[in-house]
């Protein structure tokens, strides 16, 4: 089946305050006709910053997204955000299930989930990140690891349309270290199997992105491996001649 059209997302987190804007407008000004006929693109800047990005957004083609929501739609939740309210903003994503919410905020596999359906309720995109620590690669449970987290996050009913997977080493992330190809390789096709196994022809068409030091000198050959279908981007997606430069190297 053909490849599905890459995703290249960057994730901001807790980065960005209005100054930032003009970093996101060269972004939105860069992403011309041969690139947008190449790859999707994707910034999820932090809260503050979701509505006038989306404003910036506006019939560029680039998606806006968030980076968590609560489970419940509205109510007595001080501090947090609902999946309606990233909607609200005109973003269409939501990242759910990041290594530094399962750590930071100590987020299991079934809150994920939950996170999840409440993206799905609010017609938002899920993107699911997954991932080993150093210990669990080292130990040689990293597909045991990523089983259990495709198991218990993904809710029943996930589409080509409503779920992207990132596979983020946490031990990659920030720290300019990635995997071997090899090792990207049998990842990937392991949550590909996966997912076909779950979710038949709609889990052969999710998107499954890598992340975790991702740049420009090394996304051209990380975006060639089979069932790497796209990047989930921290440090480098914060310029735009890196961000961009990702996007170009697919
Ligand atoms: O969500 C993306 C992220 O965790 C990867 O971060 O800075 O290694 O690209 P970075």
């Amino acid at each position: 089946s053909p490849r599905p059209k890459p995703l290249i997302a960057g994730n901001w987190k807790m980065n960005g305050l209005k100054a930032s804007a003009s970093e996101f407008g060269n972004i939105v000004a860069g992403y011309g006709a041969e690139l947008r006929g190449k790859v999707d693109l994707a910034i999820c800047p932090p809260a503050t910053q979701l509505v006038p990005f989306a404003v910036v957004a506006l019939g560029s083609r680039i998606s806006i997204g968030g980076q968590d929501c609560h489970v419940k739609a509205s109510g007595a939740h001080t501090g947090d955000i609902s999946a309606e309210m990233i909607a609200d903003t005109g973003a269409t994503h939501v990242i759910v299930g990041h290594s530094e919410r399962r750590t930071d905020h100590s987020e299991t596999d079934a809150i994920v989930r939950s996170k999840t359906e409440a993206a799905w309720r609010a017609d938002l995109v899920a993107i699911l990140c997954i991932g080993e620590t150093e210990a669990e690669r080292r130990g040689g449970t990293t597909l045991a690891v990523v089983d259990t987290q495709l198991a218990g996050s993904i809710p029943d009913g996930a589409t080509a349309a409503n779920l992207v997977i990132a596979y983020e080493p946490v031990w990659a992330i920030g720290t300019g270290l990635t995997p071997s190809n090899a090792d990207i390789a049998e990842v990937h096709g392991h949550i590909r199997q996966r997912l076909v196994a779950r979710f038949g022809a709609e889990g052969a068409r999710v998107r499954i992105l890598y992340g975790g030091s991702v740049k420009p000198s090394n996304a051209g050959e990380i975006l060639k491996i089979a069932d790497v279908d796209g990047a989930l981007v921290g440090g480098a997606s914060l310029k735009a001649a890196d961000f961009l430069g990702i996007a170009a190297a697919y």
